[in-house]
């Protein structure tokens, strides 16, 4: 049995930063599944077909091939042989990411090979359904959540670190909202507290603080 620490939540509620943290402590890898997500979305994009047009994706779904590589600067996105991993944190992909990951087929795809990662690798995985759906079992669920207007601030403080200054705060909290909406109410394993999860309200907690929580919560395992 390989072990599984399954991170859940809303966008901006800090999970990569604390999966990745985790990760490196324990020894374990780290699985971005949204990273999947935004890879297909873009690379549906780049061949002319939107995410919403279901009648479309389900038959390119057949001709993606996903891989997920580690390097030294972490998860590498591949899909058909293409590393499409520079290219999937553009503010427009993360709502591409969260409409396409509404259609079913996508979502069994998606948890296929990530039920697969986690059978073969210790890791923690950060995601929307970890706990909920994809490891029902995981040995340890953590949902992490923060008001929708601390989250659009860190956003909004991540684009600007990159460069990206063209999103006012109005803008960015509407995206997240629109977001949460999206990703709490489509009808096959929508973003929720799983069974068993502790809940980690972030709001107004340090990177710290947060981690050494959700390490006292492994250490109780
Ligand atoms: O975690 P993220 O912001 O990179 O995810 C982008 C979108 O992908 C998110 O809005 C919904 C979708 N997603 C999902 O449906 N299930 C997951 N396990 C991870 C992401």
């Amino acid at each position: 049995m390989t072990l599984n620490i399954a991170i859940d939540g809303p966008s901006g509620a800090g999970k990569s930063t604390i999966a990745k943290y985790i990760a490196k402590t324990m020894n374990i890898a780290y699985l971005d599944t949204g990273a999947m997500y935004r890879g297909l979305a873009y690379y549906a994009l780049q061949n002319g077909i939107q995410p919403d047009d279901r009648d479309k994706v389900v038959p390119f779904l057949e001709t993606v091939d996903m891989d997920i590589k580690y390097s030294e600067n972490g998860q590498k996105v591949i899909v058909n042989d293409l590393d499409v991993t520079p290219y999937i944190r553009e503010h427009h992909i993360s709502m591409a990411a969260s409409t396409i990951s509404k259609i079913h087929e996508v979502r069994l795809k998606m948890c296929a090979l990530q039920r697969i990662i986690a059978s073969k690798t210790d890791c923690v995985l950060d995601g929307r359904d970890i706990g909920s759906y994809v490891l029902p079992d995981a040995n340890v669920k953590i949902y992490m959540d923060a008001s929708p207007e601390v989250r659009a601030e860190r956003r909004k403080k991540d684009l600007e670190g990159k460069g990206d200054f063209s999103h006012t705060f109005e803008e960015i909290l509407a995206d997240i909202k629109a977001r949460d909406y999206q990703d709490m109410n489509r009808d096959f394993a929508p973003l929720k507290v799983a069974d068993g999860a502790v809940v980690i309200d972030t709001s107004y907690m340090t990177i710290e603080e947060v981690a050494n929580k959700v390490k006292e919560i492994c250490k109780g395992k």
